[in-house]
């Protein structure tokens, strides 16, 4: 890979397509359902989740417009690339989130994975189906050479999808992220696109 290449964004229209799911950037048209969804999906998430600054509902109308307002901004700039999930058969349906976030081009061409699928979901293979298809995407088209992913030695679920989709665990990362108010560690999951096939 020539690490000098110049970069361009994905175009915003970018839709993922696997057996039954499609990944796509949100709208603000889909504001109200993204909060929806990430308000059913507050218990299932709060304990994997940084703790929002005092005062603040991220579930909020607001906070959800400008959530979606950056996401769209970055995905322009080539920061990060942040991706609605739906059922194929409904797509104004959300029923989780994944993206890459914090994009470095040069010589690192990294981005790192984080994902949550609905709570009426689990165990469905949704949320592996989403990772594979986004790290296909992330190597194909978005110029990546490594993804990366953080996850908590009590998230069992989260190691299992990401052991499935063949990312390889590198590490231990000490007091990682502050997670639910704590410093906590993370096991440090990768793949590079040799590996992907
Ligand atoms: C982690 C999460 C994304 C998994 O979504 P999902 O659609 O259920 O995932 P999949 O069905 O693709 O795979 C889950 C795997 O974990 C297993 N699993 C689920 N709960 C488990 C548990 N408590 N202990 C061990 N394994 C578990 C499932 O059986 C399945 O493995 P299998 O296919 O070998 O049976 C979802 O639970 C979630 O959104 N959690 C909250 C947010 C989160 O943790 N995000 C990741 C942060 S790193």
């Amino acid at each position: 890979m020539n690490v000098a290449a110049p970069w361009q964004a994905p175009p915003l229209t970018t839709r993922i397509v696997t057996d039954r799911l499609v990944l796509r950037l949100p709208r603000s048209v889909d504001v109200p359902e993204l909060r929806r969804a990430l308000r059913a999906n507050a218990e299932h998430l709060r304990p994997w989740q940084a703790i929002p600054p005092r005062g603040e509902d991220p579930t909020s109308l607001t906070s959800v417009s400008r959530t979606v307002a950056r996401h769209r901004r970055e995905w322009k700039r080539g920061q990060s690339l942040s991706l609605v999930i739906s059922p194929r058969a409904n797509e104004a349906h959300i029923v989780g989130r994944i993206a890459l976030t914090g994009l470095l081009l040069g010589a690192f061409r990294n981005g790192y994975l984080g994902y949550w699928v609905d709570a009426s979901c689990q165990r469905g293979g949704l949320a592996t189906e989403a990772v594979v298809a986004v790290t296909t995407f992330a190597f194909r088209t978005g110029g990546l050479h490594r993804v990366q992913a953080a996850v908590m030695p009590s998230n069992a679920a989260s190691a299992r999808v990401l052991t499935k989709a063949r990312y390889r665990q590198e590490g231990l990362a000490l007091r990682y992220l502050s997670i639910a108010g704590r410093w906590e560690d993370h096991l440090i999951f990768a793949v590079t696109v040799e590996e992907w096939t």
